[in-house]
């Protein structure tokens, strides 16, 4: 029987490769480093908990299943995610296509692959088709990257016709699904050939933890990621696994409460006399709206909104008593911060401006708070 998504998170525990001997209705943590291999049973042989371990298994079970692929390493941070991506498929000299509009530490990552291994990174608006298969006409690209929606942009990327250059020029292409998560957006099914994404975000859903993972298309490449996993000491521990397992059952109700509160919310702020411009893709005034209601079945609860200036938005950052200025997203606590200074600070201000950010514009987090409660504090922060 075929399942949703939300019943395979509910019961994450059916997800362990071997049931449990006393029926637990939660999955044991295996905390250990090694394995005695005389004492185990089965054909299954666990020896040493970097290369393999019983309850980092129901986590990398329960994400092959739900994002429809082969094989998934959950890998101790969700940068580890996207280092273990490159370890894997890139060599020196290698070609990657990236949106220009990527995690700043995607964008650092990529710059050090650039320095240390020659390798050469085209940053691209993948919004042009056309100038992304000129590249990978002229080029060997070995490797696609974007995020959709992208961060802190919020461009929605067509993800169908990304996987349709990928194939026809025989590129890998690897999307950052942490904002989206599996319970809104499949990008294998969409020609991807790796989901990868931090859970840490809205997965885990707590902000308790930091972690990430990596689920493969095929068992080839699953195992290529599981050898370097192995070889580089990517994988995630079992007690973080435990963590992040206690927020997975209610992904799909927190990301409905996410997007409701932050459609009211940027709706609320579209009105206001000090804010210029309110980028969110939930909102039928975004470019690529259609395109995001098709690719999401929920929109992530994550806006940008320009200030008319930059003292406004250092105001209402420094008066907010309920939005804490913190970077990350997806926890129940509403957050903000200004890209430039925190999350992209990496980015030159040329890098910036052409993804459409400026030094005014400040990422909303919009967490699960009562609505009113936002308001009024965004109100008293701002003295409106
Ligand atoms: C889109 C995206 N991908 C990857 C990461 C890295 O994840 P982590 O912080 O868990 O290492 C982040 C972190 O903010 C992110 O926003």
């Amino acid at each position: 029987m075929s399942l949703h998504v939300e019943t395979n998170l509910a019961h994450i525990q059916d997800f362990a490769t071997q049931a449990d001997e006393h029926g637990a209705s939660h999955f044991p943590i295996y905390n250990t480093g090694t394995f005695d291999l005389k004492k185990q049973s089965g054909d299954r042989v666990y020896d040493y908990t970097r290369s393999g371990n019983p309850t980092r298994e129901v986590l990398e079970n329960l994400f092959t299943k739900v994002e429809n692929g082969a094989g998934c390493v959950c890998t101790h941070t969700g940068i580890a995610a996207v280092g273990l991506l490159f370890e894997t498929v890139l060599s020196a000299g290698s070609h990657v296509l990236v949106e220009a509009d990527c995690y700043g530490g995607t964008f650092r990552l990529l710059k050090i692959f650039k320095e240390k291994y020659n390798v050469t990174v085209h940053f691209k608006n993948f919004l042009h088709l056309d100038e992304l298969e000129d590249i990978l006409a002229n080029n060997r690209i070995d490797l696609i990257l974007c995020e959709s929606p992208t961060n802190p942009g919020l461009k929605i990327i067509d993800l169908e016709k990304i996987g349709e250059l990928s194939k026809k020029y025989n590129s890998l292409f690897a999307v950052d699904n942490s904002l989206a998560t599996f319970i809104s957006q499949k990008p294998l099914d969409m020609g991807a050939d790796f989901s990868l994404f931090s859970t840490t975000k809205y997965i885990s859903g707590h902000g308790s933890v930091i972690a990430g993972a990596i689920v493969s298309k095929t068992k080839k490449l699953a195992q290529q990621i599981g050898f370097y996993a192995n070889a580089h000491g990517r994988s995630q521990n079992p007690m973080d696994v435990f963590l992040i397992s206690l927020g997975i059952p209610t992904l799909k109700i927190r990301m409905r409460e996410h997007e409701k509160n932050a459609i009211l919310l940027a709706k609320f702020l579209q009105n206001q006399s000090f804010i210029k411009k309110v980028t969110f893709p939930a909102l039928k005034s975004h470019a690529q709206y259609e395109l995001a209601k098709k690719q999401m079945d929920f929109i992530p609860g994550l806006f940008c909104a320009d200030f008319i200036s930059i003292n406004l938005a250092e105001q209402f950052i420094e008066k907010t008593k309920i939005f804490g200025e913190k970077c990350s997203f997806g926890s129940p606590d509403s957050r903000v911060e200004i890209p430039a200074k925190i999350s992209h600070a990496t980015f030159s201000k040329a890098e910036l401006e052409a993804i459409g950010i400026s030094e005014t514009t400040v990422r909303f987090s919009v967490g699960l708070e009562n609505i009113e409660d936002l308001i009024d504090d965004i109100k008293q922060a701002v003295n409106v």
